[in-house]
């Protein structure tokens, strides 16, 4: 059946690379992450292609065994407000953690990122998976897995109420009278919650798009429940078509049980496409990439999901380890699918290692291949959109020079920008501020 809206795709930036060993390939400057001219190159490709987004991802723990990427990488914000200045339609994404900021800076940073795009920011609404944040951050523990989705989700509702502190005619800046704004259109919020107490009114307006859009990234029950509630999109990761169906339906049913329209939450697995002119080709780069990774890397990678858990104490080609709940106050969604894989499968440590570390997954291949797999997750209700993660820079000009065409071609994709906000091209409403509505419904009413 076809979708209402086209397929949407956006690219993660991710500096030298999420693997552990992929700075050493001969492509990837391996100052990429430290790199504004890597960082602008990156998103000028996407836009050539049309994408609607670029997407930073984030943490805010390290330690000797994190990856390359993560130990010398720029704040998300700051790298978006550069490549701001030098991109004019492509939607700017970035992580920003409710378990460790606060509403009135997040709605600030995001208000002003959101001005300077012209209305082209995104919020990935996390809850910071690692333990060791909290060393970071001046607090006693982590907050459980639970404890972080409430705190998100009254971060969240916190967020919005500022970024309504101004009705969109509040400004009157009338130089004649030297009146600079109507103070009825200014709104406090005067929250007083669980967990933040808030009053406001926030120091930006609010930009063209009236809200960044916010991408929620998190697949626990937990994390569905907020994505159906709150999420205009959802950053997500399956290994095939059948998972990722059974996501997008579910997320879509939750947000349908909202009284949410099921077309107001985008839905987009990332996906991680080599292409080659043949198949040989194709496999032939990946394996240039999968065959840098030592098996000692890989285990101190898979360690960082079940919190830098030491896997090099068990013999390798046994079965996976028992880990008990070890993981589950971390990458829950994502431990517990590990978990469950090695035992369905009887995969060994070295295995689950080598898997994790270099995901090998269907999108390798011809141009006509990709195309097609793109086409068929798409119409048949496993994405809405894709989050392309280009193992190497080449890999991205190679998607945007050889796949894009072929899903324009085949009217499934835009040739051209529908907007210059990340809403008006994702085809997401502009949230209407909610004293203005409050104020015409007054009128209705009584007139
Ligand atoms: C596809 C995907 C991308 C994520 N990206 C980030 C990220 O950039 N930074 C971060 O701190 N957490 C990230 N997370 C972690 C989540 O925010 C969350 O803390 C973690 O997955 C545990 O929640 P869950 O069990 O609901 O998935 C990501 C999760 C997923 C599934």
């Amino acid at each position: 059946m076809a979708k209402n809206k086209k397929l949407k795709l956006g690219t993660i930036i991710h500096g030298v690379g999420g693997n552990v060993s992929a700075w050493r390939h001969p492509s990837v400057p391996a100052d990429a992450s430290v790199s504004l001219e890597f960082y602008k190159k990156q998103a000028r490709i996407a836009e050539e292609g049309k994408f609607d987004l670029v997407f930073i991802a984030d943490g805010l723990y390290i330690n000797e065994k994190s990856i390359p990427h993560f130990l010398n990488r720029f704040e998300p914000i700051t790298i978006l407000s550069a490549l701001a200045a030098v991109t004019s339609h492509i939607g700017l994404v970035g992580t920003l953690s409710t378990s460790y900021s606060e509403p009135y800076t997040v709605s600030r940073q995001f208000g002003s990122l959101d001005h300077i795009s012209g209305g082209r920011a995104g919020w990935n609404v996390v809850t910071s998976p690692l333990e060791g944040s909290a060393k970071n951050y001046g607090k006693p523990e982590h907050p459980t897995h639970d404890e972080r989705y409430r705190i998100a989700e009254e971060f969240l509702e916190v967020a919005r109420g500022l970024w309504d502190s101004w009705e969109d005619d509040a400004f009157v800046r009338d130089k004649e009278s030297g009146v600079f704004f109507d103070p009825s259109k200014m709104h406090r919020l005067d929250h007083k919650g669980e967990y933040f107490s808030v009053q406001g009114p926030l120091n930006i307006a609010r930009s063209r798009q009236g809200h960044p859009v916010i991408f929620q990234a998190g697949s626990s029950e937990s994390g569905k429940k907020l994505a159906a509630k709150s999420a205009d999109a959802v950053f997500t990761g399956h290994e095939n078509i059948e998972e990722a169906k059974a996501f997008y339906k579910d997320v879509k049913d939750r947000a349908e049980a909202l009284g949410r329209s099921r077309d107001d939450i985008a839905i987009f697995p990332g996906v991680g496409p080599i292409i080659g002119e043949t198949e040989e080709e194709a496999e032939r780069k990946y394996l240039e990439f999968a065959n840098l990774v030592t098996i000692d890397k890989a285990l101190e990678y898979l360690g960082r999901f079940f919190e830098h858990h030491d896997f090099s104490q068990y013999p390798l080609d046994e079965p996976f380890p028992e880990l008990g709940d070890l993981g589950s106050n971390s990458f829950r969604s994502g431990t517990d699918k590990l978990k469950k894989n090695a035992r369905e499968r009887g995969l060994t440590l070295r295995e689950v290692a080598l898997q994790t570390a270099t995901p090998r997954g269907e999108f390798i291949g011809t141009p006509e291949k990709v195309a097609n797999l793109l086409q068929r997750w798409y119409e048949e209700d496993a994405a809405d959109g894709f989050i392309i993660y280009a193992p190497t820079p080449d890999a991205l000009s190679d998607f945007v020079t050889h796949v894009v065409p072929l899903l324009q071609e085949r009217g499934i994709y835009r040739t051209e920008y529908e907007s210059d906000t990340l809403r008006g091209n994702l085809g997401l409403p502009i949230p209407e501020n909610r004293y203005t509505l409050d104020a015409n419904a007054g009128v209705s009413v009584n007139g």
